[in-house]
């Protein structure tokens, strides 16, 4: 059945990819072409004076804000630094401008423009821009997922001990401490935990098989939205722990196969158990 808006019938969601590469691409060159020469202003700290704003995340936002909105002035937004519109079509556009802003002020190459359109709770379409390189990781809701345009699935399974894990930390003092205890029982268990500094690439990383499997407490709906629909439609499960939907208490996202060991072990540690941070 077709809703008000039309817009869950997913026959309208690969317009939608459209704008979101679109306006991800153009953020994406903006956040590299007019970096300002010299040192990055911070222009505010959010949650701890680790996690910043800077004038091109500012910038970025509003630049995907208003590049959708010239064409769909109906729908709503949701973005990281501030973008808050409800909208009347049924369509919100959920931003993250810079993901990744630490490696971003450090000139690390690990950072991406996030875009993702969601109607009513659930993600249709997103994009991923590595800024950078310009790798594009690109979904739609049931049709599949792609890099750069070509098809990509998970890796198949690999057993626990086999496997390259991502992870990513809160700024909070307190949820650090406990993430960093959480990660000293998973290390000696897998092959090998990476920290990229990116949670969206993360979960690209993983949908295209650099990774096989990611997991982070405190993700924000704009950290998750276009990436864990990639991971999605490439196959892996994305999920929290215990049956419990991807939140900000966890993300877990692995293959089928490796999803439930790497969910008991977390569960085992209760690692979805709030801290501030
Ligand atoms: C952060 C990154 C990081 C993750 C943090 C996020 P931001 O996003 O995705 O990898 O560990 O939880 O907040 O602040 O760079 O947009």
């Amino acid at each position: 059945m077709t809703g008000v808006s039309g817009m869950d019938d997913p026959g309208s969601w690969g317009n939608l990819l459209e704008i979101a590469l679109d306006a991800a691409a153009a953020a994406a060159r903006h956040i590299v072409e007019d970096r300002p020469r010299g040192p990055l202003e911070v222009t505010a700290t959010k949650s701890s004076v680790t996690d910043i704003v800077t004038v091109m995340d500012q910038q970025a936002e509003r630049l995907v804000v208003e590049r959708i909105r010239a064409g769909r002035p109906e729908d709503g937004f949701l973005g990281e630094e501030g973008a808050a519109v409800e909208g009347t079509s049924g369509v919100t556009w959920v931003i993250d401008p810079i993901d990744g802003t630490v490696n971003y002020l450090y000139e690390i190459p690990s950072y991406a423009v996030s875009v993702a359109a969601r109607v009513g709770d659930q993600v249709v379409a997103g994009a991923v821009v590595n800024a950078v390189s310009g790798e594009t990781w690109s979904a739609t809701r049931g049709r599949g997922a792609w890099l750069d345009g070509r098809p990509i699935r998970v890796n198949a399974a690999p057993e626990l001990a086999m496997a390259l894990v991502a992870t990513g930390f809160g700024y909070g003092v307190a949820r650090r401490a406990r993430q960093a205890r959480i990660l000293g029982t998973v290390l000696p268990r897998v092959r090998d935990v990476r920290r990229a500094g990116a949670a969206s690439l993360d979960l690209c990383a993983l949908a295209c098989g650099r990774l096989d499997a990611f997991y982070e407490q405190g993700l924000q709906p704009w950290d998750l939205a276009a990436g864990g629909l990639v991971a999605e439609e490439a196959g892996a499960t994305v999920g929290g722990l215990q049956g419990r939907p991807a939140g900000e208490a966890m993300v877990l996202a692995a293959p089928p196969g490796l999803f439930d060991e790497m969910a008991a072990l977390l569960a085992e540690l209760a690692a979805d158990e709030m801290v501030e941070g």
